[in-house]
Formats: C-alpha cells, structure tokens, sequence
C-alpha cells in the first residue's frame, strides 16, 4: 500500500462516517496562507482525539503543541459547555493564527492558549494548582516528551487520559540507526510509559494522510 492508497482511504473514512468540516478546512487553509507546516494531526485523527475526549466524559484538557489550533478545535469541540482546554504554543506567530481560527470556530471561550516555552507554561500551570486535567494532548517539540510526560502526571488524578503524538516515525523508532533527535524523543516516550508504574499504555500505529505514524496511549493509574 502507497500512501496515495492511504489519503485515499482516509478520504473514505471521513466522507463515509462524518463528512467534510467546511470551519475545520478553512482552519487549515487559513493555517497554510500563515505559512504554517501542515504538521496538524490528520481529519480523521482529529475524530479519534474528539472520540477519546468524550469517552474519557472529560471537562478539563490540555494539549502541549497548539500549532495553528486544529486538533484544539476537534478536542474543544466534544467538550460540555462548562469544559475546558488550555493549550500551550511556543511560536507568537502560530499562537495569533490559532487565536483568529478559535474566533472562526467559534470555540474561543472554552479555548485558553498560552503563549511560551511550553516548560515555562506548565511550571505556571503547576504553581497555579491548574490540575488536575482529565485528557492531555502531547505534540510539540519531541525531544521534550519525557518531561512533558513528567508534568502531564503531574497535572493528572487517576483516570488522566494521556496521548502522546509522533511516536512510530515512519518506523524508524525501532530503526537502531536513527539518530534523529525526533526518533530518540518518540522512544523516550516509549521508556516512560513503559517504566511508570502509574502508567497503563499502548501505541497504535497508524497509516493515512499523514503517512506512517502513531499515537502512544495511556491511563493514570
Ligand atoms: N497539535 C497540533 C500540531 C502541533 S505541531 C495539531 O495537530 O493541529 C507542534 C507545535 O509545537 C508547533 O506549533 C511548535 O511551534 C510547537 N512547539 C515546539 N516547541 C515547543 C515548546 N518548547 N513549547 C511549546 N510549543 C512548542
Ligand atoms: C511532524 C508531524 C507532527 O505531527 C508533529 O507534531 C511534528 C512534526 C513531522 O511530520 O515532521
Ligand atoms: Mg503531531
């Protein structure tokens, strides 16, 4: 399978189960007119974070990595009118897109984004007593995971959903060679989870229109 064969299917999953988002497509092509990287997770993956958002019937999220605000939208948008999702972003550049494509979809009221290293935001978080949340969303600077997976139990209770993005890379997590500070971040993802006792996971890999990747799951315990 290509992974023309890959957007193709992907075109089917979306068109068949819940159709194009005519907001969610203008956020994408108002994040490319920015200059953006189409970096965000794909429609469908966007679906599985509203779907898990839900199921977890969490209020509280938080996401490292907002980007141009396209999985916050998806996430925002399955939570209850008294819900919540703080999302942190580095680049002041990404941050005014995503604010303008809050506006646009209508979520700016349940969204607070902040701007800054995302080590500085979550010591804030921390001193604030922000926790703890139900679901959070980790996809930023990969070489960080461990310590964004340090503050998420941090700012977690039991029952804390916590998915990490980025961590198949095309495979090469298991490629010995791969010296890629991306590739080693997505292993240390792997050893954390995999070395706290608090933390019940798994990972999926996943094909589509972003190509050969994967999500790392897990549960506080
Ligand atoms: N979650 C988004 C994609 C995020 S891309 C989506 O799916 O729509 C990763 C983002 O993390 C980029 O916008 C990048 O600027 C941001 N980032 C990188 N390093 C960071 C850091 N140290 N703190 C906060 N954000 C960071
Ligand atoms: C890439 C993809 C992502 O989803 C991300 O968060 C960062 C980088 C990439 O393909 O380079
Ligand atoms: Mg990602």
């Amino acid at each position: 399978m290509s992974k023309r064969s890959w957007a193709g299917v992907d075109d089917y999953i979306v068109g068949s189960l819940f159709g194009p988002d005519p907001v969610l497509d203008a956020v994408l092509a108002a994040n490319h007119e920015h200059g953006l990287p189409a970096i965000d997770v794909s429609p469908a993956q966007g679906k599985l974070l509203s779907l898990l958002v839900r199921m977890r019937g969490a209020k509280k999220v938080l996401e490292i990595g907002t980007l141009g605000g396209y999985s916050t939208i998806w996430m925002a948008r399955a939570l209850p009118v008294d819900g919540k999702i703080v999302t942190l972003e580095l680049d002041p550049h990404h941050a005014a897109v995503a604010r303008s494509n809050f506006e646009w979809a209508g979520v700016s009221e349940r969204v607070e984004l902040r701007v800054g290293p995302a080590l500085q935001s979550l010591a804030a978080l921390g001193a604030e007593n922000a926790g703890p949340f139900d679901f959070i969303f980790i996809d930023a600077d990969k070489p960080n995971n461990p310590i964004y997976l340090s503050w998420a139990m941090r700012l977690s209770r039991p029952g804390t959903v916590i998915v990490c993005d980025n961590v198949i890379r095309d495979g090469d997590v298991v490629n010995e060679d791969g010296r890629d500070a991306n590739v080693e971040g997505a292993r240390a993802a792997f050893s954390f989870i995999g070395s706290e006792k608090r933390l019940d996971g798994t990972a999926i890999q996943t094909v589509g229109a972003k190509g050969y990747d994967g999500f790392a799951i897990a549960i506080v315990d």
